[in-house]
Formats: structure tokens, sequence, C-alpha cells
């Protein structure tokens, strides 16, 4: 660790610096970013018709009981994407707001199994997001890179069938993920397509350890070898994995305010985040569905703090790095936004 004078800032510096602070997105579903006000602008503009008659009483459909309770509204949501310039829009509004929030480096997901199913090619689905990608990097000086993930409430050929499809597109996203209803749907559902990711040089990571036990968790970290666990709070269960993933520097893609909608935890308070780092797990914060859990990530930084008195300034410095650290960037580039996290917070400490 590079920055330590942490006692020099003041708690009530804490929001500012941890909106201003440099930092990387891992863990965000691209569909999740839909904003009610783009549902009904690309409804209009395709003639999609939506079950709500407004803006207003999609927003208080938003009240979820647990992951399923949201993904039935998340899908329907998703119908209104179906043209490039659809997908385009949407990342660049995600993009926009990550700029705003001093995200240097987006790693996004997207669902292309959403969109099949609709009849709306793979290429349609991969361009328009590829496009705003690019467009972002020139524009808004932030890297960003697509995981495409894969339905876990759907079969295991059917995931084959979507990683063939998109393998010819393979330059324009960096790994696969894998999402969706986790109970019942284990990760060894997976173990040949993620195979066959990795073989095409792809990184493999999956969400684990949400709703689903920690037993999910292990099982993919051995039998799908992926390289960062999504969600993996449930691991707070399960002290052997949690030493575990200490030792293994495995990187947890932690998203609070997401787990407090979907009620894996009744308030932030009751958040563990403070626990898994003082375990030494090497968690980041982000924000999984921004549009439908109240906030894009500073949201989330801002809030989480603010409910938790543990988290300080060394945790806020810890995530930020964490998250750069844990990213699938070269380490030139890691080096360079490491550095510019330590020269933000020895402003603070100023
Ligand atoms: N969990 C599982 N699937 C998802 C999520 C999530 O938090 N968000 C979007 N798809
Ligand atoms: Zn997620």
């Amino acid at each position: 660790m590079t920055f330590t004078a942490f006692d020099r800032i003041p708690r009530d510096c804490l929001p500012a610096l941890l909106r201003a602070m440099p930092k990387a997105e891992l863990h965000m579903h691209v569909e999740g970013s839909l904003e009610p006000e783009l549902i009904f602008r690309l409804a209009q503009r395709n003639g999609v018709a939506l079950a709500y008659p407004s803006v207003e009483a999609l927003r208080a459909a938003y009240a979820f009981t647990d992951l399923q309770s949201f993904l039935d509204i998340y899908y329907a949501g998703a119908s209104v994407l179906l043209k490039e310039e659809d997908f385009f829009d949407l990342a660049w509004a995600y993009l926009q707001r990550a700029a705003a929030d001093n995200v240097l480096h987006a790693e996004i997901f997207f669902d292309p199994q959403t969109h099949t199913a609709r009849g709306v090619p793979i290429e349609t689905v991969i361009k328009g997001l590829d496009h705003a990608c690019r467009r972002a990097h020139q524009e808004l000086r932030i890297s960003a890179k697509l995981i495409l993930c894969f339905l876990r409430h759907l079969s295991e050929d059917e995931a084959l069938a979507t990683l063939e499809a998109a393998l010819p597109y393979r330059h324009h996203f960096i790994g696969v993920g894998l999402d969706s209803s986790e109970r019942g749907h284990p990760p060894e559902k997976f173990v040949r397509v993620f195979d066959r990711a990795r073989a095409a040089g792809l990184h493999v990571v999956a969400h684990a350890g949400e709703e689903g036990p920690p037993e999910y968790i292990r099982s993919a970290l051995d039998m799908l070898e992926v390289e960062r666990i999504d969600h993996g709070v449930r691991s707070i269960e399960d002290p052997a994995l949690m030493a575990r993933l200490a030792r293994e520097g495995i990187p947890l893609t932690v998203c609070p305010l997401s787990n407090v909608r979907l009620c894996v935890y009744k308030t932030m308070a009751e958040h563990q985040l403070p626990a898994l780092l003082a375990a030494g797990l090497k968690a980041t914060v982000n924000s999984d569905d921004p549009a439908y859990f109240g906030g894009y990530i500073n949201q989330n930084f801002v809030e989480t703090f603010a409910a938790l008195p543990q988290l300080g300034a060394r945790e806020a410095y810890v995530l930020a790095r964490n998250s750069f650290e844990a990213s699938f960037a070269d380490d030139a580039a890691k080096a360079g936004w490491i550095a510019q996290l330590d020269e933000a917070f020895a402003a603070a400490a100023q």
C-alpha cells in the first residue's frame, strides 16, 4: 500500500472523497442500467407496448422481495431493446454516468440470451454495446470492456449455442459470466461451456453466494475455475471458505444497494462488507443494476459508508485499489490508475 496517512482524513470529508476517488466498476449489468425514462423513449421509438402507463407507475413497481421478483421486471424492461442504436444508447447512458462518478474502467455485463430469445441477432447486441465502449474511450477517457453472461435458469446447451454464436465477435468481449436465478442452478451445470470459454482465452467469472449457499462459491472456483466471484457475500457463513478466498486473493464484486433491495440484508447497517474486508478478502463495491436498486456506484459507496461506522478512509482506499487490482486490465494500466488513486488520497490528506 502506498498511501498510509488515513488518520489525516476527517470523517466528514469521506462522502466527497468517496465520490472523487478514481475507481473501477466490475459488476454492472447493462440491462440493469436501463432507466424508466429510456424504457419509455425506446418503447415509443420501437412501437413496443408497455405494461405500465407511466415512468412513475413503472418505478413504483420496483419493490422487490427477492432476486426472482426483480428478474421478472428486469427481463420485461429489456423488451424495448431491439436495434443496434438501442444498445448503443443504453451503454452510452451508463458510461456517461460512470465517468461522472470517476469510474476510470468498467467491465460491463450483458445478457445476450435475453435479446436473442426475442429474435434480436447477437451481432446487433454486441455491435451496439461495443460502439458505446469505443466512443466512451475516445470522448470520456473511460476504459470500457464487455463480459458476456449466460442465463443460469436456461440449459447449458443454450449457453453453449450462445457462446458459439458470439465467438465470431470474440474481439469485442473479454470474458464470460453467469447470472440470473441462482437457487437450484449451481455452477456445475455449466462446466462444459466454461471449459470452452477458457479454451477460447476468455476471462471467467460467476455470480455465486448472493442468494445461493456458500457451496456454490466453492463449485464456481473448483468446477468453473472462475477468477472472480460476483457477490459472494454468503461466504461469511463459512469460515474455511473465507480463509481460502483471502489466501487465494479471489476478488468479490459486492453490490451493497442490490443486497438491501433484494432483501439479502434487511438494512445496510447489517451488511457484512466490513467483516469481509477485516478478514482480508479482496472485496469491491459495485452497482449491479443501478436503474433498479437506487443508484450508481458513488451512491453505493456513500450509502454503505454512511450506514457502517466501521468503514473509514482506509477502507475507501482499499476498496478502490481492490477494484483496479481485481480488474482484467494489464499491469501498466492498473499501476497508472493506482497512482491516480494515491494522488486523490494525498490531496484529501493535505
Ligand atoms: N443476480 C443474478 N442475476 C442478475 C443480477 C443479480 O444480482 N442482476 C442482473 N442479473
Ligand atoms: Zn449481478
